[in-house]
């Protein structure tokens, strides 16, 4: 008999119905050429649909060129960079999985390397491998760290370009055949540097209290809304805290969130950390299992509104609990991915919901059932 675990429930956000709770979590790849989608990105996001995830995400896009992290980010900052990942969505579809694109700029964490080869700020070696590095903005003129790029202050001019160009991808997103966007206020980028008390020290109305640091964001979101069908959901990463001594607390992400529903979120994706380097608020080495997943607890019960668990989320059967208990709508993995693109459709098995490889791509389930009666009849014999 097939069970039905919380995790291969269905979930209907506005008029999108996704077949199940696991989603592939943002993950940078730093493989596009000027921001361009490839084949590296069809086949990489491809094998997620293939695998049973019920939404799979492209890494942050950027908004802008100069919001890019690395020269190799993935970008919508042109008509022609959203028509790129047309095909990747059309595929993605047709594994009756979902596809969502995450929104980004980097801020002051722009210009950086790629993490192989070294994952800091772009310097001499990189302009060698004709890898210039390009000026950077952020709401107060103050480096990520010692070493790192000076960002300019933001003008009133360069927040109003970054919200038009925020709600044109949203729009290229839509013509690209996205069904969820997601804008990226985590990690320390251009959002989250408006968001917390560490790096925005604007005296303007977009800096002082959280009011003033979480505009720039609600104008943005209030754009990118306006710009994207009012059927399609839109999620926000956030990080939920800082980690930083004063920075970002849980109390002001439940705040943001109430203010996040009322102008059309409905998903919040509760990461952490980044503001100055890594990101994730991790505390000890290695993390706890889940170490996230009480902060999208905490936004779920007390702003009332859908989230989505990241971090350290290993297993089917922590996977499960969490969506049994209440404790998150949706899950989101990432490196696990990487490691097993089959993750999904492994996890649906070993929680009983996929007893005849139905979740399976149909050009590998017949197979594999007849596979594994052949295994099972080896380990009869073995054992007689
Ligand atoms: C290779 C890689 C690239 C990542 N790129 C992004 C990104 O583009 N946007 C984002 O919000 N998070 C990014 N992350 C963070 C992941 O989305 C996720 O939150 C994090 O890896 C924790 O989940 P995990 O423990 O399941 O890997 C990235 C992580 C990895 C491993």
């Amino acid at each position: 008999m097939t069970a039905s675990p919380s995790l291969f429930s269905p979930i209907k956000i506005r008029d999108l119905t996704i077949t199940n709770r696991v989603v592939i979590s943002p993950m940078c790849q730093y493989s596009a050429g000027d921001g361009m989608a490839n084949d590296w990105h069809l086949v990489h996001l491809g094998k997620f649909a293939q695998g049973g995830a019920g939404i799979v995400f492209t890494e942050a896009a950027a908004v802008q060129r100069r919001g890019r992290i690395t020269h190799g980010d993935l970008g919508i900052w042109s008509d022609a960079h959203g028509q790129a990942l047309a095909a990747t969505t059309a595929f993605i579809r047709s594994m009756g999985s979902t596809s969502a694109i995450q929104l980004a700029h980097a801020g002051r964490k722009a210009s950086m390397q790629r993490p192989w080869h070294g994952n800091g700020p772009l310097n001499n070696d990189d302009r060698e491998r004709g890898e210039e590095p390009w000026s950077v903005i952020a709401p107060s003129s103050e480096p990520l760290g010692e070493g790192w790029l000076l960002p300019s202050q933001m003008s009133r001019a360069d927040i109003v370009q970054v919200i038009d160009d925020f709600a044109a991808a949203a729009a290229r997103s839509h013509a690209a055949g996205f069904d969820i966007v997601e804008v990226h206020a985590a990690h320390g980028y251009l959002a989250a540097s408006f968001l917390s008390p560490v790096s925005n020290h604007r005296q303007d109305e977009y800096g002082g209290n959280r009011l003033g640091r979480s505009r720039m964001l609600m104008e943005m979101v209030e754009a990118v809304r306006a710009a994207w069908p009012e059927e399609k959901p839109l999620f926000v990463r956030v990080s939920a805290v800082d980690g930083a001594p004063d920075g970002w607390s849980i109390e002001d992400t439940v705040l943001l969130a109430k203010d996040l529903k009322q102008i059309g979120v409905d998903v919040i994706d509760c990461s952490s950390g980044g503001i100055l380097g890594a990101a994730t608020a991790a505390k000890g080495s290695p993390p706890p299992l889940g170490f996230q997943v009480p902060f999208a607890t905490a936004v779920k019960e007390q702003a009332d509104l859908m989230t989505q668990a990241v971090g350290l989320i290993l297993t089917p059967e922590q996977a499960e609990e969490i969506v049994a208990q209440g404790r998150a709508d949706l899950i989101a993995i990432g490196r696990e991915a990487l490691f097993n693109p089959n993750w999904p459709v492994h996890a649906a098995q070993a929680l009983g919901a996929d007893s005849d490889w139905a979740r399976w791509p149909k050009q590998y389930g017949w197979w594999l059932s007849r596979r594994a009666k052949v295994l099972e009849s080896i380990a009869e014999k073995k054992s007689t």
